[in-house]
């Protein structure tokens, strides 16, 4: 069900303010963790921005490889994204391991980058590091140029999110604080109000 995105509408991934998981790689060292705080910055070429604290090793392996993905998932990965948000890579890797293994997390190389992408997410953008190192050290945001989008057709067609009620599995999740969650469960198309002066 994965289909490609074009450039020009991959800000629509996360214009919604999904939560994400960020996914890094670099060398034989992966990771993969949550973020509440991402969004689209700029349409052409298109950028993101996420915020990736100090103390987590998603930056170590951002900075490291330049690169980052973002994996939107979906209700049915509730758990996963509050298990690889409450736990830390560095430890994983210190014992030779990694979160994909340890929680049997499935991934997909990703097409332009070769980024590891988690599979039963409905959404992934690959991403080149923009090097901004004031706003990495003072504000730990992290700018990114997307070079590759998909979507899973089921919920993502012709340049938009589409949430049915009878598939709310596949619906996005919205951190709401203390691991609850969220998700769009209807959508209302809005018209313009008509001038009256
Ligand atoms: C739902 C959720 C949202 C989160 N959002 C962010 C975020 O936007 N930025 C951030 O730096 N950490 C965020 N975190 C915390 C990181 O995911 C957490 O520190 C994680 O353990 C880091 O993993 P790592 O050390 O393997 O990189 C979030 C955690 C959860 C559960």
């Amino acid at each position: 069900m994965r289909t490609t995105v074009e450039l020009a509408h991959a800000s629509r991934l996360v214009n919604h303010g999904p939560t994400v998981l960020v996914t890094s790689a670099q060398g034989a060292r992966r990771n993969v963790m949550a973020a509440a705080w991402s969004m689209p910055v700029e349409f052409t070429p298109p950028r993101v921005a996420v915020v990736i604290d100090k103390s987590t090793f998603t930056r170590e392996l951002v900075l490291a490889s330049g690169a980052f993905a973002l994996n939107v998932p979906c209700r049915a990965l509730a758990d996963l994204t509050y298990t690889v948000g409450s736990t830390s890579g560095r430890e994983a890797a210190d014992a030779g391991s990694d979160k994909f293994a340890r929680y049997r997390i499935t991934t997909f190389d990703g097409p332009a980058l070769g980024l590891p992408l988690v599979e039963g997410c409905v959404g992934w953008l690959e991403c080149r590091l923009i090097a901004e190192p004031h706003a990495q050290q003072a504000y730990d945001t992290f700018f990114g140029e997307v070079v590759s989008a998909q979507a899973d057709a089921r919920v993502f067609a012709d340049g938009r999110w589409s949430f049915d009620p009878a598939r709310s599995e596949l619906h996005t999740l919205h951190h709401l604080g203390g691991g609850v969650f969220a998700w769009p469960e209807r959508s209302v198309r809005a018209t313009l109000l008509p001038t009256t002066a």
